[in-house]
């Protein structure tokens, strides 16, 4: 086997392992894929500025997110349906995520339940909230969350309802997989995967299967999402959900200053500059270019995160030297985790700790706080996007 040493590698070997339907979930965007692209492609457009002859001795990586230290300020982003890139992902990555100092998000959308991970887990983890039209249910999840002493709500308040990926309809995306002749042919590949997956009796969206009534399709993200999500969210909205639950919030999936502006004035704890992954709205700017003006418009105001696009520590280094007092991975970890489980996941982590780390010596900087815009080089029109 090929010696792993970066994301790239663990991608690789993703791909041979996981059923391409789920694969294909992860790594593709929406519509074009334009903006999926430019989440990555934007972060090359930013130079380092090498610094030499200054003492690196006691680094540290170390920084908070939201009041809870973390060993650097990357947490595990919500992915829906972990748990099919590896059994019982969502536990797996939760486990890697707190042995190694980083907060875990669980998506609503996952295959392990809350209760699941909670039980399987001793740190607390924080949830990530999709408003379904049924409050309800709405509010048994917070309870839920609530119960398991989640110790964060993570809002989503850029998908009301799904965008356009054209390869998860071509693959029919459903969990279990549908056994189609290309799935069954597709699986004989990827029998090591199979044969986990036979291991777990965890293989449906965990927090909506036996807690909805009356449900005509819960296997397929995208009737679900049609059928439930509540596309009437609004600013009041989201206020409500905040009081019900009654604690830290972070709200995700920012990418206007005048949208930055309405939620640095709900209180909420901190937001997450995000395109979804490129999933989304495509056309819309790359997240690392929407970064500065978010921060400029509400630095001040309200912790500003980012996710979209990163998948080296170098990338890390950039989005916090442009202002963002966190960030966020989703693709980086799963490539880990379908490619080892949960020693991927801590790869990915290393990984991503060991570039930090190394890219903020080697431009002179001794801890994350003291990075800013003076390690960079910029294009003269970046982040000038905006009306
Ligand atoms: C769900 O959050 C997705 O992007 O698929």
């Amino acid at each position: 086997m090929p010696v792993i040493t970066n994301i790239a590698d663990l991608k690789r070997r993703y791909k041979r392992r996981v059923p391409k339907m789920f694969y294909d979930y992860c790594e593709s965007g929406s519509w074009t894929e334009q903006t999926f692209r430019a989440n990555t492609t934007d972060f090359e457009r930013i130079r380092l500025r090498q610094r030499v002859a200054v003492d690196m001795t006691g680094r540290s990586t170390a920084s908070q997110m939201i009041g809870q230290d973390v060993a650097m300020p990357v947490a595990l982003a919500p992915v829906g349906l972990t748990g099919m890139q590896s059994a019982d992902g969502e536990i797996k990555a939760a486990r890697a995520a707190a042995k190694f100092g980083v907060p875990f998000t669980l998506s609503t959308m996952s295959i392990c339940s809350i209760e699941d991970v909670a039980k399987a887990t001793q740190a607390p983890f924080w949830f990530q909230l999709y408003t379904m039209k049924d409050m309800d249910f709405t509010k048994r999840l917070i309870d839920r969350a609530k119960a398991a002493e989640c110790s964060a709500l993570v809002i989503t308040l850029d998908l009301q309802i799904l965008g356009q990926r054209h390869q998860d309809l071509k693959n029919g995306l459903s969990a279990p997989p549908k056994l189609t002749l290309p799935v069954i042919a597709d699986l004989a590949t990827k029998w090591q995967w199979g044969l986990e997956i036979l291991s777990t009796t965890r293989r449906q969206f965990g927090n909506i299967v036996g807690h909805v009534d009356g449900i005509s399709d819960t296997s397929s993200l995208g009737a679900w999402t049609a059928e439930q999500f509540d596309p009437r969210l609004d600013w009041d909205h989201v206020k409500r959900l905040m009081d019900m639950w009654g604690g830290k919030v972070v709200l995700k999936g920012i990418l206007d200053p005048e949208d930055a502006e309405m939620a640095a004035k709900t209180g909420a704890d901190a937001l997450v500059v995000s395109n979804h992954g490129g999933r989304q709205l495509d056309g819309a700017l790359s997240s690392i270019e929407a970064l500065p003006g978010i921060v400029e418009a509400v630095g001040d105001k309200i912790d500003v995160w980012m996710d979209s696009g990163i998948r080296s520590g170098q990338d890390v280094l950039k989005a916090l030297a442009l202002g963002a007092k966190g960030t966020m991975v989703g693709r980086s970890f799963v490539y880990g985790l379908g490619a080892m489980g949960q020693e991927g996941v801590t790869k990915a982590l290393e990984i991503l700790h060991k570039e930090l780390d190394t890219t903020m010596a080697l431009c002179g900087r001794q801890n994350v706080s003291q990075l800013n815009r003076d390690n960079l080089l910029l294009p003269p029109d970046f982040g000038k996007t905006h009306v």
